[in-house]
């Protein structure tokens, strides 16, 4: 009984913290998405590196407990974090640019196993103890998906603002939906839905193929009632960015521009 009640104590300790901390943040943005693999560490990664060129002070948390994969897009997967008594420090990109993630604290390619409430327990303390300092952004990169650790990590973070990313086809716009839902339900303000994978100029001959349709982001948003933030074509670059750890929107191409339009817009609503 007394262990029950130790740990609620705990618990309701580390929530004052984490809104204690959230206090020195302006704007907190979570990206969210019906499903998997539709580009949300893409957006978060870069929508960060873009607001962090600009001048703002931005914090990126990677909260994809099971896939983190932010330190790989920006090339800093050998970082590791210690903590202390004092807290744990972030690790740092640029001048403006602060990332924390489960991966700077895990053995390489061992998956996580934690079961649920160790998990969020990892994200609660990253949101209570980092050492963020002042910010004008958070970004959070959430795991895919609507489900119970979503919604627990969703709601660590008062105040933040939804970001949906889904691809242009049928079937993940109704998994985009139930997101936009979803972040309702939980009171999030949702910022818009960005259309990821829209389009693909060939190379070769300059033509645009639909290869996974066009403009579903954009009637989805319509009839919900919300913001469509733009769209990002397929770029083999994306890919090879990701892959090599180089946010793409230090590319000059159609779709950093186009991501560009994007950060624009989140910058005036946010
Ligand atoms: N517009 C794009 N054009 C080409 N490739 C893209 C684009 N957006 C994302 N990708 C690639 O698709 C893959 C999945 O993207 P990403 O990891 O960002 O998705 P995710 O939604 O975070 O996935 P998960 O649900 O597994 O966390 C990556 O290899 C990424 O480089
Ligand atoms: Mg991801």
């Amino acid at each position: 009984m007394q262990n029950m009640a130790e740990r609620r104590k705990k618990l309701m300790e580390e929530e004052k913290k984490v809104k204690e901390a959230m206090e020195h943040v302006k704007h907190k943005i979570a990206v969210f998405s019906g499903k998997g693999g539709v580009g949300k560490t893409t957006v978060a990664v870069n929508l960060a590196y873009a607001l962090s060129l600009k001048g703002y002070k931005t914090g990126l948390l990677d909260a994809d407990i099971h896939g983190p994969n932010v330190p790989k897009m920006l090339g800093i997967e050998d970082a590791r974090i210690y903590g202390d008594e004092n807290g744990i420090l972030p690790i740092e990109v640029n001048e403006n640019l602060r990332v924390i993630s489960l991966a700077f604290m895990l053995e390489k390619d061992v998956p996580v196993i934690w079961r649920g409430p160790l998990k969020t327990a990892a994200i609660r303390q990253f949101l209570a103890e980092v050492k963020w300092g002042e910010l004008d952004y958070l970004i959070a990169d959430l795991p895919p998906g609507t489900g119970d650790e979503v919604l627990s990590i969703a709601q660590m973070i008062p105040g933040a603002e939804a970001i949906i990313v889904t691809t242009p086809q049928d079937v993940a716009l109704l998994d985009s939906r139930r997101a936009v839902n979803f972040a309702r339900k939980l009171g999030m303000n949702v910022l818009g839905i960005i259309e990821n994978m829209s389009g693909f100029r060939c190379p070769h001959c300059g033509k645009e193929i639909n290869l996974f349709k066009i403009g579903g982001g954009e009637r989805a948003a319509k009839e919900l009632g919300i913001d469509f933030l733009g769209r990002i074509p397929i770029d083999e670059k994306i890919v090879i960015d990701g892959d090599e750890g180089k946010p793409f929107v230090t590319e000059e191409n159609e779709a950093s521009k186009a991501f560009m339009e994007i950060v624009k817009k989140i910058e005036e609503k946010a």
